[in-house]
């Protein structure tokens, strides 16, 4: 049965992708692998990641790109030599163009820590406290589709995460994120399911 090479697009802490790998350990995740790691950053977590699991991992930085296309240009090419089929953005804080959202339309999912569409273009704790200066009394994560406009993709799925009273950002962002480690291995075992289903059964 043929697997789905998946590449994971990470900039830091990394918890989502260490997940997800687990998650295709345990077959949460089935008929898949991660071929590789791309980073931005240079991740400590990273590395250890992709070290422990045996996983390529390429950092690079778009400093020594002229423009944003060119840089997405130049990681097609780094996907097209891993025989990449679909990208997973986990805390990937570069935004892609058009060029790498094209080349993989409907390909790309993004998981986002608030419910989309509140709170888009914002990242890390600053989604949480903005959510906690709304008084909003619900908020979650979000798994969608990675389109050119930032955080506006189809929406695949989402948690509801109850806001305390006396939650602060950090207390919030953990809850948020353990209900993040649950939705974004269920929604990727499903758009691998449905994307793929055709090449999986007929190279069975
Ligand atoms: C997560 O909160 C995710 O929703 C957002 O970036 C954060 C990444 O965390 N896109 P981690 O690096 O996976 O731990």
């Amino acid at each position: 049965m043929r697997k789905i090479n998946l590449a994971i697009f990470a900039s830091g802490r990394g918890s989502n992708c260490e997940n997800i790998i687990n998650a295709i350990k345990n077959t949460a995740i089935s008929n898949a692998e991660v071929g590789l790691i791309f980073s931005d950053k240079y991740s400590p977590n990273l590395i250890r990641i992709a070290a422990e699991n045996n996983i390529p991992i390429i950092r690079q930085t778009k400093q020594m790109f002229a423009s944003s296309e060119d840089y997405d240009r130049h990681i097609i090419k780094i996907l097209t030599a891993h025989n990449i089929d679909m990208i997973i953005l986990a805390g990937y804080l570069k935004i892609l163009t058009r060029e790498l959202t094209c080349k993989y339309a409907n390909r790309i999912l993004n998981i986002h820590p608030s419910l989309l569409p509140n709170f888009s273009g914002l990242y890390g704790l600053n989604v949480h406290k903005e959510v906690l200066k709304s008084k909003v009394e619900k908020t979650g994560c979000t798994v969608h589709i990675v389109t050119e406009q930032v955080d506006a993709g189809k929406i695949l799925g989402q948690t509801i995460v109850e806001v305390e009273s006396d939650d602060t950002p950090e207390v919030l962002a953990q809850r948020v994120l353990e209900q993040e480690h649950i939705l974004y291995p269920r929604i990727i075992e499903e758009q691998i399911h449905e994307i793929f289903n055709e090449n999986i059964t007929s190279s069975n």
